[in-house]
């Protein structure tokens, strides 16, 4: 029996990428899913059945149960309708993978409005959106699942102003769920994928990997490191019984491996018994808040495991291993 039999879940995106590889992944685990896709452009243009007609034959070829919606995420009727159909159809919705995603990237000071406000339509509103219906029907059950996908331009890739702040929203908002619904049995987490989607076919870099090979960045990575299905065993295991008490984290998957990342921490604090002056702030920031340390900048992130040596990894046999942070004594 797979791990969820007997769940419904609506995966928004699955169409393609990462989202696809999800819903392919919950259903051949038992899941009866609800693939939504608009089947837009990369930057939110157009519509089209076609992904998900193709996300649904698969799932039916591996013997999987599933309906399709061509709703967009960024319509708080379509999405309410997204949750309606999940009911009607198989009688239930135990979870919510948020994937949709466009892209529209231009640096702060020449972004245009519709820029912005596409990405964050899609991206934030539409976690909302689906979020809305869904979270007040399992308060209702006692219990479910959320997992939205956010991003490591969360913290603040340039060129990206309007995903960043869309994607650093939905760790927010995921945040906020998974403290609201805790009691009522539904956990929230966020995963920060990586794979080589059409997004990453769409970078300069990947015209120059076309050019050169005549082929994309995408068709080189099935079975790799960068193949987006590698995503898809996380979320199925968030979406799970066994994440019962996986609440309000923050999850990055890369290569064959995930990474459980901290929020953040305290690093130092000053303090007076009365109000500070900006002037004394700025002499006591020199000489002992930032004094014996360079506070990180925001980006790169996540990627610290990329430092570790082979001495740092404890091997757990079948070619696994794992690292653990060693807690501080404060
Ligand atoms: N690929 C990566 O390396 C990467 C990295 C970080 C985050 N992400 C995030 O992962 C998610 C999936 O990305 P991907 O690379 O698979 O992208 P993708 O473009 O391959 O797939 C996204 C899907 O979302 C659908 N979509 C777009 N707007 C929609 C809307 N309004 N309503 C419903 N569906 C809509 C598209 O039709 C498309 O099929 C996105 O949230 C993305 O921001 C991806």
């Amino acid at each position: 029996m797979g791990m969820l039999e007997g769940k419904v879940a609506l995966v928004t995106g699955g169409g393609r990428g990462i989202g696809r590889g999800i819903a392919l992944s919950l259903a051949a685990s038992g899941a009866k899913v609800v693939v939504n896709d608009l089947g837009a452009g990369l930057a939110g243009d157009g519509r089209d059945s076609g992904p998900a007609e193709e996300t649904l034959a698969a799932i039916k070829a591996q013997g999987g149960k599933a309906v399709i919606n061509g709703g967009s995420v960024a319509d708080y009727d379509a999405a309410n309708a997204m949750i309606e159909q999940a009911l009607d159809t198989f009688g239930g919705l135990d979870i919510v993978v948020h994937a949709a995603g466009v892209l529209r990237d231009r640096m702060i000071f020449n972004m245009s409005e519709e820029e912005w406000d596409i990405v964050n339509a899609v991206h934030l509103k539409g976690l909302f959106n689906v979020l809305r219906p869904a979270t007040a029907r399992m308060r209702q059950q006692k219990g479910g699942r959320i997992i939205s996908l956010a991003s490591g331009s969360a913290y603040g890739d340039a060129g990206q102003p309007n995903y960043s702040a869309a994607k650093a929203g939905i760790i927010g908002l995921s945040y906020s769920t998974a403290n609201a619904m805790a009691k009522y049995g539904v956990t929230s987490n966020v995963v920060l994928p990586t794979g080589t989607t059409r997004m990453i076919d769409s970078k300069p870099e990947s015209k120059k990997i076309h050019d050169e090979t005549g082929k994309w960045p995408s068709e080189h990575a099935k079975g790799t490191p960068k193949d987006p299905d590698n995503v898809a065993p996380l979320v199925t295991f968030l979406a799970s019984d066994r994440a019962a008490s996986v609440n309000g984290q923050v999850f990055s998957s890369y290569g064959f491996g995930y990474t459980l990342i901290e929020p953040p921490r305290t690093l130092a604090r000053l303090e007076g018994d009365t109000a500070w002056t900006p002037e004394g702030l700025a002499n006591a920031y020199d000489s002992y808040m930032a004094a014996d340390m360079k506070p990180r900048p925001a980006m790169p992130f996540a990627r610290d495991v990329d430092d570790l040596t082979p001495e740092d990894w404890t091997e757990i046999g079948e070619k696994r291993r794992y690292w653990v942070r060693k807690e501080d004594s404060k």
